[in-house]
């Protein structure tokens, strides 16, 4: 098979790791419910992440430490029904590997079995080494996510740029190398200084997947609520806008609205009708009772 056409059938974990060593770039996105994955699966995009920030850009959580176990199944389903092409990868939600390996492995296991996840992604440094090795064992793909870890919101007092002393980078160029030692097959790397994530993605074999840390990573990830303008949030500074999809929403609610209350919508070609004649001869029953 050809791992390094575009037009590949399916996306595989060896097709991305092969993606790297032909210096081709991986586009990725995120994508949360049928419609929209099927969008991003059919204009080509390589890897779909259920990301936790479902939390935010569909449950309306205000971070993405809430998002459940369940909740991710839910949307991992919808996902997947949509998807063909694209590698599909689902987020560990906070919790799910914070207690014990066996009950990440359990979460992994069911994402895979029940969701038909093809990966899974967690967050965190070298501490996630030995959990990355068992989902390894046990046929879960792993992508890493070091850098500005969401879920650590508590513990890093807000959302940061990481890296940005000597002592910071070379904790996170040590964690990221620990987490390819163990057998991530791909490293998200969030919110880094563009410098950094270029040194990190030159040192590395496995493929880094870059969110606010520049263009030299082997590939790009965005959330697509915000590449499509449907972000309620202030937008932030390593997010292009390709559509103006909220933006062009609004008009078309309230022009809907304005026509219900004005008895414009539906008109009589968006109603079904009688058979010619039904009417007459329900009327003469109903006058007859
Ligand atoms: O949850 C998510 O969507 C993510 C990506 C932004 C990488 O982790």
């Amino acid at each position: 098979m050809d791992h390094n056409t575009e037009a590949v059938s399916k996306v595989t974990v060896p097709w991305i790791l092969e993606r790297k060593a032909q210096g081709q770039k991986i586009a990725c996105l995120t994508a949360y419910d049928y419609p929209t994955a099927r969008l991003v699966d059919e204009a080509g995009i390589d890897l779909i992440l259920v990301g936790d920030s479902l939390g935010q850009v569909v449950l309306g959580y205000d971070s993405t430490v809430p998002v459940t176990v369940e909740e991710m199944l839910h949307h991992l389903r919808a996902v997947r029904r949509a998807t063909h092409r694209a590698l599909l990868v689902v987020d560990l939600p906070y919790g799910a590997y914070h207690v014990s390996e066996e009950k990440a492995l359990e979460v992994a296991i069911r994402y895979v079995k029940e969701g038909g996840a093809e990966g899974v992604k967690l967050e965190g440094g070298k501490k996630r080494a030995s959990l990355i090795r068992r989902l390894v064992d046990a046929e879960v793909p792993v992508m890493a996510h070091v850098g500005l870890t969401p879920q650590s919101l508590h513990a890093m007092g807000g959302y940061r740029v990481q890296g940005k002393t000597l002592e910071s980078a070379n904790q996170l160029l040590a964690d990221a190398e620990a987490l390819e030692d163990a057998g991530a097959f791909a490293i998200v790397l969030e919110g880094l200084p563009r410098e950094f994530a270029a040194l990190v993605t030159r040192r590395l074999s496995i493929p880094t997947i870059g969110i606010g840390a520049g263009p030299d990573c082997d590939g790009q990830i965005l959330i697509f609520h915000d590449l499509v303008g449907l972000c309620f949030l202030p937008r932030t500074k390593f997010v292009r806008l390709y559509a103006e999809m909220g933006a062009n929403l609004r008009p078309a609610l309230a022009q809907f609205r304005e026509d219900v209350v004005h008895g414009r919508f539906p008109d009589d070609s968006e109603s079904y009708h009688w058979p010619a004649g039904l009417q007459e001869q329900f009327e003469r029953s109903c006058a007859a009772k």
